[in-house]
């Protein structure tokens, strides 16, 4: 295996908002992440940079220019200037001329803009929850005859923010409280979906070309009390302190028959390609009453923290932790193909 030069790159802007010690999405959990990742890639003989990028864009593309990496390790995660400056930033990185970890900018927007993405999966024939509607008015509730629940979040957020308890709406009201709450919230339109009641799985996927499907995890509710809807919310994502966190678990790998893992990994792996992904992600599945799996969305760089999520389902497959990483790192430097390596910016080393 070839040394790299590998330039990790992360955001470091500061979040505006306060945050509360028990919240695991912090930016030091961020921070922590990072410096696990840089000892990973060491430990295959990488070099490796961090290179934090808070506001200043000429500083970053200097010192991009000072290291000449041969990969860039994009884990820019923009909670503070918002979904569009993760596909800018990677935009940037390819402008550059530098081959660059996970999804390109056009599947990073679309992990963001999940009605754009929902419908796109639609159109190529991949089954998505009835009723996904966009909500950017309160009026536009009136506009459909809804079959409830309804589960009713942000459409441009991702990792829970924005979706809680009452989320889950039964009444056409409730529902207009929740676009009202997102849209001064959250500043943007609401996304409405028929709730599926069904099991739910995380489905990670790694690889360029050949792309492999990780064994299934699947979200157990089984132990949240009833009041509570069986849903990934923020509170089950991140508040430590929380009953949603505490009781919810998932286990990987999944008990799943054969041959509905078979038809969840390939509406997981025809997902993924479809939005234009790359290298590697986690497709978040559910079913409905009758046991069809359907797409809630396609995370393009989902969190590559160690021993969990799509880290914890590679471990599964018997792939460690630098291994998973490397593997990333291989579908970099293989790149998309139909991709062009045309640096706008003069300096950048040429492609082999
Ligand atoms: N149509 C749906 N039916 C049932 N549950 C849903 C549906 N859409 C979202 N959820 C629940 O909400 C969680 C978060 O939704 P998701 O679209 O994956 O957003 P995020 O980007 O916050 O992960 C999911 O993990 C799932 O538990
Ligand atoms: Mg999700």
């Amino acid at each position: 295996m070839k040394a790299l030069k590998v330039a990790l790159i992360y955001n470091a802007a500061a979040a505006t908002t306060s945050e509360s010690p028990e919240d695991r999405g912090s930016v030091n959990d961020l921070r922590t992440m990072i410096r696990r990742m840089a000892r990973a890639l060491r430990s295959l003989g990488h070099n490796v940079e961090i290179l934090p990028l808070s506001n200043d864009l000429m500083a970053f593309q200097r010192r991009m220019h000072r290291l000449q990496p041969d990969a860039v390790f994009n884990q820019y995660d923009d909670v503070v200037h918002g979904a569009l400056y993760e596909m800018r930033v990677a935009a940037l990185v390819r402008m550059m001329g530098y081959p660059m970890t996970g999804s390109p900018a056009l599947a990073l927007g679309l992990s963001r803009y999940k009605y754009m993405a929902s419908t796109l999966l639609q159109g190529a024939g991949i089954p998505i929850p009835p009723d996904t509607h966009l909500l950017e008015r309160v009026g536009d509730v009136d506009r459909v005859r809804w079959q409830f629940p309804i589960i009713v979040q942000p459409s441009q957020e991702h990792a829970g923010i924005g979706v809680e308890r009452d989320s889950v709406v039964n009444s056409r009201n409730a529902l207009k409280d929740r676009v009202r709450r997102i849209r001064s919230t959250y500043n943007q339109p609401a996304l409405a979906q028929r709730f599926l009641p069904g099991r739910e799985f995380n489905v990670g996927v790694v690889g360029g070309r050949r792309v492999r499907v990780m064994p299934l995890a699947e979200v157990d509710y089984s132990q949240l009390p009833g009041e509570i809807p069986p849903i990934m919310s923020y509170a089950a994502k991140w508040l430590e302190g929380s009953i949603e966190y505490k009781k919810t678990s998932v286990i990987c790998p999944a008990a799943v028959e054969p041959e509905l893992a078979r038809r969840i990994s390939m509406v997981s792996l025809r997902a993924f390609r479809a939005v234009n992904g790359w290298g590697y992600g986690r497709v978040d599945i559910r079913l409905d009453e009758a046991g069809e799996p359907y797409v809630l969305e396609v995370n393009c760089n989902p969190s590559l923290d160690e021993a969990v999520s799509l880290a914890r389902s590679a471990l599964r497959a018997g792939i460690n932790y630098p291994r998973l990483l490397q593997m990333i790192l291989n579908a970099a430097l293989e790149g998309m193909p139909f991709d062009v390596d045309m640096p706008m910016l003069g300096n950048a080393p040429a492609k082999p």
